[in-house]
């Protein structure tokens, strides 16, 4: 697989999505996009120490910025734009986030409001963000409110993914991708369920043991296209989430709950994870979801990926944090709820069930 493009209606927001074997790769291609362009590199901590990225390609104008999901702020916004100031920035320019969703999301934001709104270019180094959140131009920052509650739709340039950063990861960040490659799974009818079923059963020992191996990586990075392909259809028909889109959201109004409850402890993709299967407990409850054979696959499944799906918080609270969900209107907890592996449907607590 070369590349994956995406089609927005307006087609000068079309972009593709290149697939590089290693870091010179992700160099020549970079080298081509930026063409004598001013540009500013974006990333964090981590992926700035962790990953031998930046020896390979250095840039005087880069930014790097504390990594975590408590730096997804305002304060953050600001330093990016500031630096582009700095750096003379026209809008000409590019900005480039090389980094996981967190650093993705932010330079999205903020290339979308400097001088209006400039280009720029992801370089996805998470599982979690090659898989989603670096497709589709979902852009934002977090607040006292909630996540991702102050945000723009801006579509990337270009997105580069590259095998060699997921060598750095911790398991856990495997983890955390998986979770939202099984949500693309469950939303959709094709068969990437059963890859990754297949997989978790070739792979049991090493997620039983929780660590990376070369053949690990290699099996996970194959099926990336996959997930890709089912959000690329969805965001293709729907960019800015008035119908189908919201089907990405299976398990987030749930998971963004259990994020902020836990102090952003509890990593994105594992609190999806979890909401995911609050969001199945609700369909069955609710007889949407007429029987358990859905919920003891996914448990089945979480179980040989070990990836931790109980909850600690009761629904009450998690009702509470829902509340400032974007993704609720006039005060009822809209909700993603699944009728069948590829049959989701919208919904809400009915009221009963708000009571319990
Ligand atoms: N825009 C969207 O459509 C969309 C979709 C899904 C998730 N998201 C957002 O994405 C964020 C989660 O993204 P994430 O899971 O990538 O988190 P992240 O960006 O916080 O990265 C996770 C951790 O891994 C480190 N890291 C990143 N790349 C590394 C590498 N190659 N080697 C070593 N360490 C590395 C980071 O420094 C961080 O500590 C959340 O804020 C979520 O809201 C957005
Ligand atoms: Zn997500």
């Amino acid at each position: 697989m070369d590349k994956i493009e995406i089609h927005i209606k307006n087609i000068k927001k079309s972009y593709d999505i290149e697939f590089c074997k290693d870091f010179e790769e992700v160099k020549k291609k970079l080298k081509e996009e930026i063409n004598n362009r001013n540009c500013l590199f974006i990333t964090d901590d981590n992926v700035f120490r962790k990953t031998k990225f930046f020896n390979i390609f250095s840039n005087k104008k880069t930014l790097v910025l504390k990594n975590g999901e408590i730096n997804k702020n305002f304060e953050s916004i600001n330093k990016i734009l500031k630096k582009g100031f700095e750096e003379k920035l026209d809008r000409e320019s590019l900005m480039i986030a090389i980094g996981g969703g967190v650093v993705g999301d932010m330079v999205g934001f903020a290339s979308s409001i400097y001088m209006r709104g400039i280009n720029f270019i992801q370089i996805p180094t998470t599982l979690l963000s090659m898989v989603d959140s670096s497709v589709g131009g979902k852009t934002g920052i977090d607040n006292e409110y909630g996540k991702n509650l102050i945000g723009t739709f801006h579509q990337p340039k270009k997105v580069l993914c590259c095998k060699e950063f997921l060598s750095t990861l911790k398991f856990i960040e495997i983890k955390n991708g998986l979770s939202e490659m099984i949500k693309h799974g469950i939303i959709s009818k094709n068969k990437h369920l059963s890859n990754i079923n297949n997989l978790a059963n070739e792979l049991k020992k090493e997620f039983k043991e929780s660590h990376n191996s070369v053949n690990l990586i290699n099996k996970i990075f194959n099926i990336v296209p996959e997930s890709i392909k089912i959000k690329k259809e969805i965001i293709e028909k729907d960019e800015t989430e008035k119908n189908i889109r919201k089907f990405l959201n299976l398990g987030h109004t749930y998971g963004h709950a259990i994020e902020i409850l836990s102090n952003f402890k509890t990593p994105h993709g594992i609190a999806v994870a979890k909401g995911i299967l609050c969001s199945l407990n609700e369909s069955k409850k609710q007889k949407i979801l007429s029987n358990n054979d859905l919920i003891n696959e996914y448990k089945v499944l979480l179980d040989k990926l070990n990836i931790d799906y109980s909850n600690i918080f009761d629904i009450d609270s998690i009702k509470n944090a829902m509340t400032h969900d974007k993704k609720n209107t006039s005060g009822i907890i809209n909700l993603v709820l699944v009728k069948n592996k590829g049959e989701i449907i919208m919904g809400n607590f009915t009221k009963e069930i708000g009571n319990e």
